[in-house]
């Protein structure tokens, strides 16, 4: 056989519809995208108008080292760059943890209802993938810590979580922490941060930094509005950095995306619109999902996972002719359930009208 045996094991994964392709199929014009997390503002404006202004500079190969990114994420972190790498896209930090730290048959932990990179990267490494239960669709972080074995090398927690949009707490990170052996890496991947930080108890990870064996990633795809750049970074030891760098390929961040990232930094006012268009959203949708008498589950970012006690990929594709793209749950197995991101108010009120429609 050409392929390697693991790869057979892989269910490729499958995104979020795109609105072109949603266009053409049903021949729709308006078409509302709420199924992959973007952000439904658009893109940080600042970056828009940096991207502008430098296409002239395309026929240079990037910084490999993004060296400008780093200065500005160093500072505004208050940590030195060589804590940071750069990504395309905070998914390609994952998987050069994975490349770097990870051997064949050694054990990675994961939940069963996150992001669906960790298992499919796992086991493009030929990892063993051990799934460990959500407790009412939060991580439970002391069963995980409870399976871990001389074989362990990785944990993933995302937080907060994607399809979930819960979180864990300070006390809940900090506990879990104290039984955590040196030999292996936890990773937090914090791509909705900028959303999860604006509760109270949520963790200031960047604390354990310096044990060694930890990993944050973030991303410039959520509240920045930058997902079609490809852009995200990780923080950890110059040490762990230094081994994930070995692996990276020299120009895996493309010269625009590092500009508009640096940009998009800057953009607090946009940051702050996003935040706010988020809020506003999701008690919009609670209040309507309330009404409707459907349960779901409080979020600490910009989608919400909800319970429509019906079929989730018939409501997928009526909502679709609708000209409305959700994210139904059969992935992860939550067979009744859709994932919506928070669009703008317009957005928000046409997902309800359709919604309404069809039940
Ligand atoms: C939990 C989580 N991590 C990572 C990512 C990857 O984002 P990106 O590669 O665009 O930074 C996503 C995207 O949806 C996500 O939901």
């Amino acid at each position: 056989m050409l392929v390697r045996k693991n790869i057979l094991k892989i269910k490729p994964y499958i995104p979020g519809k795109p609105i072109e392709e949603v266009q053409r199929e049903l021949g729709l014009k308006e078409v509302v995208k709420l199924a992959s997390n973007e952000n439904s503002l658009g893109p940080s404006p600042r970056a828009v108008s940096y991207i502008k202004k430098n296409l002239k500079n395309l026929n240079r190969y990037p910084d490999s080292t993004a060296f400008y990114l780093k200065q500005k994420l160093a500072k505004d972190l208050k940590v030195k760059p060589a804590n940071l790498i750069t990504g395309n896209g905070s998914d390609e930090i994952i998987t050069l943890a994975l490349k770097a730290f990870v051997n064949e048959g050694e054990e990675v932990i994961i939940g069963d209802t996150t992001f669906l990179i960790y298992k499919i990267a796992s086991q493009v490494a030929n990892a063993k993938v051990t799934i460990v239960p959500m407790s009412n669709f939060r991580y439970d972080l002391e069963t995980m810590r409870k399976r871990i074995t001389n074989k362990t090398k990785m944990i993933f927690i995302a937080n907060p979580d994607n399809p979930t949009g819960t979180y864990v707490a300070r006390n809940e990170v900090s506990r879990f922490m104290k039984g955590i052996p040196k030999s292996l890496i936890v990773f937090f991947d914090e791509a909705y941060y900028e959303f999860g930080r604006q509760k109270k108890d949520f963790p200031d990870t960047m604390k354990y930094l310096n044990r060694g064996n930890v990993i944050i990633s973030r991303t410039f795809s959520k509240a920045y509005g930058l997902s079609g750049l490809r852009v995200g970074y990780g923080l950890s030891t110059p040490e762990v950095i230094g081994y994930m760098d070995r692996v990276r390929e020299p120009f895996n961040v493309n010269i625009l995306a590092q500009g508009a990232a640096l940009a998009a930094l800057d953009d607090k006012q946009f940051l702050k619109r996003t935040l706010s268009n988020t809020k506003k959203g999701k008690e919009f949708l609670y209040k309507e999902f309330d009404k409707l008498g459907f349960e779901y589950v409080p979020s600490a970012t910009n989608f919400i996972l909800v319970d429509l006690r019906r079929d989730c990929k018939k409501v997928f594709k009526k909502m679709l002719s609708s000209g409305v793209i959700v994210r139904d749950m059969k992935a992860w197995g939550l067979d009744t359930y859709i994932r919506v991101t928070v669009g703008t108010e317009r957005e928000n009120k046409k997902f309800i009208t359709a919604l309404r429609r069809i039940l």
